[in-house]
């Protein structure tokens, strides 16, 4: 049996063929960020117009590479929720038209069930390692940052940002400092030339004896300091930029990775963490990478970092999570399969 993939939350459109083991046979992902960067962000318009554009060409592709024929899909996967609703309807609906047209079941899937199951799954083909419950997983991304326990039929939700996303963090103060968008990757790239150590930031916490997470004290303070320094978003190379900058760089990084990598400390101590999944767009981010497999080594803990395929959107996580929930709950009802702009993990 084949699963077929399809993500279009936000802004990639990606589809993905796996094997019934969930093996990816393909996972095509067109990206759109030249269109959303000279807006500095995800216009959600803009977005909704791109997937109708390259999701036939994607699913073509996906099928090609991966050998497949329509008629050997046995189960398609779509993303519902949560994200830009418009994007959303554009992935989904084509999922249940194929369904309907070949008369086979349909799941919507949690984008965030997505991103938690991503750090199982292999390259070039490989079979996945061994889901083993309960783990724990850490999904931080543009839109997201969730700590959650994933037990064999339920997910709990732990701790989760209550204002900025940690991505989001990047991305803004990217833009703030005119490294351009996406601020992650370039961000990262520059933090590794400085020292992160030189202007020690609070690191962030909801503040009221809750274990979630907050991002936008940081994210003003770094703002502050920009001013300071005159930095007001006119483009700069990152390649020349002056040892200064560079610093403020990897020490903004550092409270991100700190603050992330301490609650995770702090979570194994409450309830002992016996198998730690990152995922999420931030969790290509190579000291985030670095700094949580230390702890796992000192800890005890395995610690499964997603391959930087499966970081990012795509859909080769979301037909692995459907593939999971179809499993479990069988074919869902494709009256059900609604597109949701809010979904929490857990819900
Ligand atoms: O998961 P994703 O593709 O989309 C969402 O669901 O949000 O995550 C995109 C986010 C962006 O904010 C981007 O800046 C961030 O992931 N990102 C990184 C890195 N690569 C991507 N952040 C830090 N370091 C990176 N290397
Ligand atoms: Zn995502």
């Amino acid at each position: 049996m084949r699963v077929l993939g399809i993500e279009t939350s936000c802004d990639e459109t990606s589809v993905a063929v796996l094997d019934g083991d969930g093996r990816v046979l393909s996972n095509v992902v067109s990206s759109q960020m030249e269109a959303h960067a000279r807006y500095g962000g995800v216009v959600p318009e803009v977005a909704a117009r791109a997937h109708l554009e390259s999701l036939p060409a994607a699913l073509e592709l996906a099928l090609a590479k991966a050998q497949t024929r329509l008629e050997d899909v046995g189960l398609v996967a779509a993303t519902a929720g949560p994200g830009l609703i418009g994007a959303l309807l554009v992935g989904l609906s084509a999922g249940k038209a194929l369904a309907f047209a070949r008369g086979i079941p349909v799941v919507g899937v949690n984008h965030l069930e997505g991103h938690l199951f991503s750090a199982f799954l292999r390259g070039n083909g490989a079979e996945p390692y061994e889901v083993r419950y309960p783990f724990h997983g850490l999904v931080v991304s543009g839109g997201h940052a969730e700590l959650v326990r994933v037990e064999e039929d339920r997910i709990v939700p732990i701790a989760r940002t209550r204002d900025d996303a940690p991505g989001e963090a990047f991305d803004k103060i990217g833009r703030r400092a005119g490294l351009g968008y996406p601020g992650g990757p370039v961000i990262d790239r520059v933090a590794a030339r400085g020292r992160g150590d030189r202007y020690p930031f609070p690191v962030g916490r909801a503040g009221d004896g809750s274990r979630d997470f907050s991002f936008s004290g940081l994210k003003t303070a770094m703002l502050r300091e920009l001013e300071r320094r005159r930095v007001d978003g006119r483009p700069l190379e990152p390649e020349t930029l002056d040892a200064d900058l560079v610093d403020l760089m990897a020490s903004f990084q550092r409270a991100i990775v700190t603050s992330l990598a301490s609650r995770v400390d702090e979570v194994h101590g409450a309830e002992g963490i016996r198998v730690l999944a990152l995922s999420g767009g931030v969790a290509a981010n190579s000291e985030l990478r670095s700094t949580l497999a230390a702890w796992g080594d000192s800890a005890g803990v395995p610690v499964f970092l997603p391959e930087r395929a499966f970081t990012t959107d795509n859909a080769a996580m979301i037909a692995f999570a459907g593939l999971r929930r179809f499993r479990r709950h069988g074919a869902q009802d494709p009256s059900e399969a609604q597109a949701r702009s809010r979904w929490p993990l857990g819900s």
